[in-house]
């Protein structure tokens, strides 16, 4: 596609091993093997190759990229190659003499996960005890150090009574940014719905307490929200458009356009083991099976907004409609989006429903020694 720009930022899934076990977990159902990652060399070579290509931001992500005992090397070559260097963590499995060496080998910023503002909250949500005070101990590591930080503060109805706090602790940790994320039903998180979808009342109170900080904090900490969207009428600008600015990678080397692109059943993916990223970006079916307007029918063709949020997002189309290239049902012209509302506020009601946690599949991977 000629018209089609370099992407802006990659994200690399070093690993789907991982320590705690999030019942909103967004890796796929189906977890990649560590035999089956992607070793120093292979990934070095393709940060070299996003370089090449565009790239400017790389976040390393997982799973928990620290279950990596390559990590530190892995940073090294992102640096040498140019990128913005971003570690997404839970903080488990990084010791303070990590993240000097870290620090030493250039990366660039770091962005820690917080599944509850109490130990018993983020314990129970994460599904690892001893999680919590570990992370604190990370974050005071992270600030003697000087790591610029955000706080990626995930919340569902069992936790966003905890906002206020999450917001203080993210100015108490010199944090420059928190995320306010609630959860995404995508992948596991699904099976979730009933346990941890919010309540209307909650999906406001959130978006008041947002704002009310936004106006509080300005000088102090920046804001990212992204809204409990079942409860919403506009749906988001996914990935900022799909094929548009950003791509995945994951351990095994399959190039995507989203995180949850693989819940798209009729979509192949390439392997940076069969072809060059360039190829994949510029050429590769799934990247241009949604890229643009073209694909779109209507209400999204006629729309004034088709190249604001491009549909919404495809994923949730597909995991919602059956149709990747449906409307997405949080908007409010879908014709599926009276029912997604009924539905959002059934599952929201759902007092009994217990925590399905992630599968230990992928989750029983050791964590490098302290
Ligand atoms: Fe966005 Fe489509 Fe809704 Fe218009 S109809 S606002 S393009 S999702
Ligand atoms: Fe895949 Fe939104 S998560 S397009």
């Amino acid at each position: 596609m000629s018209d089609t720009r370099p992407p802006i930022a990659m994200l690399a899934e070093l690993t789907h091993r991982c320590p705690l076990s999030c019942p909103y977990c967004s890796n796929p159902l189906e977890l990649t093997r560590q035999d089956s990652e992607l070793n120093t060399e292979a990934w070095a070579g393709i940060f070299r190759q996003a370089a090449d290509l565009g790239v400017l931001q790389l976040h390393l992500s997982g799973g928990e990229p620290a279950s990596r005992r390559d990590l530190e090397a892995l940073v090294a070559a992102a640096r040498d190659a140019g990128l913005y260097t971003n570690l997404i963590t839970s903080g488990i499995g990084l010791s303070e003499r990590r993240l000097r060496a870290l620090d030493a080998a250039g990366l660039d910023h770091i962005q820690l996960s917080l599944q509850g503002t109490t130990p018993e909250m983020a314990d129970e949500i994460g599904g690892y005890r001893g999680g919590y005070k570990r992370k604190m101990q990370v974050a005071q590591w992270i600030g003697e150090i000087g790591f610029p930080l955000t706080l990626n503060a995930v919340l569902h109805r069992r936790n966003l009574h905890q906002l206020p706090r999450a917001l203080e602790m993210a100015v108490e940790m010199g944090a420059r940014r928190i995320e306010v994320a609630t959860v995404q039903f995508h992948g596991w998180a699904l099976k979730n719905r009933d346990a941890l979808m919010p309540t209307r009342v909650q999906a406001q109170e959130a978006t008041r307490l947002v704002e009310a900080a936004r106006a509080r904090l300005k000088d102090v900490l920046v804001i990212d929200y992204v809204p409990a969207d079942y409860h919403s009428d506009v749906p988001k600008r996914c990935m900022g458009g799909w094929g548009s600015t950003g791509l995945n990678v994951t351990p095994e080397g399959l190039v995507l356009p989203c995180h949850a692109a693989q819940t798209i059943p009729h979509l192949t993916f390439d392997s940076l083991r069969d072809r060059s990223l360039k190829e994949i970006w510029y050429e590769g079916a799934a990247f241009n099976a949604y890229r643009g307007t073209e694909w779109m029918r209507d209400p999204c063709k006629s729309c004034a907004r088709k190249t604001v949020d491009f549909g919404g997002c495809r994923c949730q189309a597909m995991a919602l409609t059956g149709d990747a290239s449906a409307t997405d049902p949080v908007c409010h012209h879908s014709p599926d989006h009276a029912a997604l509302q009924s539905r959002a506020e059934a599952h929201a009601a759902s007092e009994e429903a217990a925590l399905v946690y992630r599968d230990a599949a992928g989750s029983a991977a050791p964590v490098p020694a302290e």
